[in-house]
């Protein structure tokens, strides 16, 4: 099964998809971590993501299905994929229709996280991950068991997004808007989206998008 979890910035993608990765043993493909991660490395790729995203914009449409192809390339043909932060353009849907078409796949269900937006600064600017595993977490919501340690890895670090403050996110929303946002009537004309409530504490949200899958 092939998914999209589709939301505003702040929605909940990433959170929903490392459940259903660790539940259900799919594979998370985020476009966001992808570029994150080549920042990191410092690669060409990275220097370019890096200022585009402190920016709040997007990375251009071509490049970035080249990189997520690449990423798809590296799956067992079986496992199934989460797209968490991919399509964010009209133009990426057409793409990732040739990415999944040529690899013999298709999609599933795409889940729409519906929020509301203004909630979802206070979502963003306080979120935190673990800098070993990667375990995110909340100043307000999802602390971590023991203060200060990973309830994942035990790792003692933590770190924040350079995209996470006021300003950014808004660039980031209006983004989601103007170009993300037109992608759902064509998903819709597919039969292919349907909706949780997004405001719901994280464990209903998961247990929403479980019966979607489950067919329930
Ligand atoms: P990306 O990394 O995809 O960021 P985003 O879409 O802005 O979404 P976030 O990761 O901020 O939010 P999320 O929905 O994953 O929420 P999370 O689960 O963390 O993209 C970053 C940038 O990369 C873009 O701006 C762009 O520049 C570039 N980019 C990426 N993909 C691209 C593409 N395809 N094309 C072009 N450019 C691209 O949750 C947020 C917080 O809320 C967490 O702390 C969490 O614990 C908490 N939380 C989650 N759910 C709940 C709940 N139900 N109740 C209470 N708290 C909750
Ligand atoms: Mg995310």
């Amino acid at each position: 099964m092939n998914i999209i979890l589709l939301g505003p910035p702040g929605a909940g993608k990433g959170t929903q998809a490392s459940r259903l990765v660790a539940e259900r043993g799919m594979v998370q493909l985020s476009t966001g971590d992808i570029l994150r991660a080549a920042v990191r490395e410092g690669t060409e790729v990275g220097k370019m993501a890096d200022e585009i995203m402190k920016a709040g914009k997007l990375f251009p449409d071509e490049l970035m299905a080249q990189i997520l192809g690449e990423y798809m390339d590296k799956l067992a043909p079986d496992a199934g994929i989460i797209f968490d932060g991919y399509p964010r353009t009209e133009r990426q849907a057409e793409l990732l229709d040739e990415l999944m078409a040529s690899r013999g796949r298709t999609l599933d269900h795409v889940i729409e996280l519906e929020v509301d937006e203004d909630a979802l600064v206070e979502r963003i600017t306080g979120r935190f991950t673990c800098a070993k595993c990667g375990e995110g977490y909340h100043d307000t919501f999802k602390q971590p068991k023991v203060g200060g340690v990973c309830d994942v890895c035990g790792g003692t670090e933590f770190k924040r997004r350079p995209d996470d403050n006021a300003e950014t996110v808004r660039t980031r929303m209006a983004e989601y808007r103007a170009k993300t946002a037109p992608i759902l009537p064509v998903y819709e004309a597919r039969g292919l989206v349907k909706r949780v409530d997004g405001m719901a504490d994280i464990a209903h949200v998961n247990d929403a998008i479980e019966a979607i899958l489950d067919g329930r």
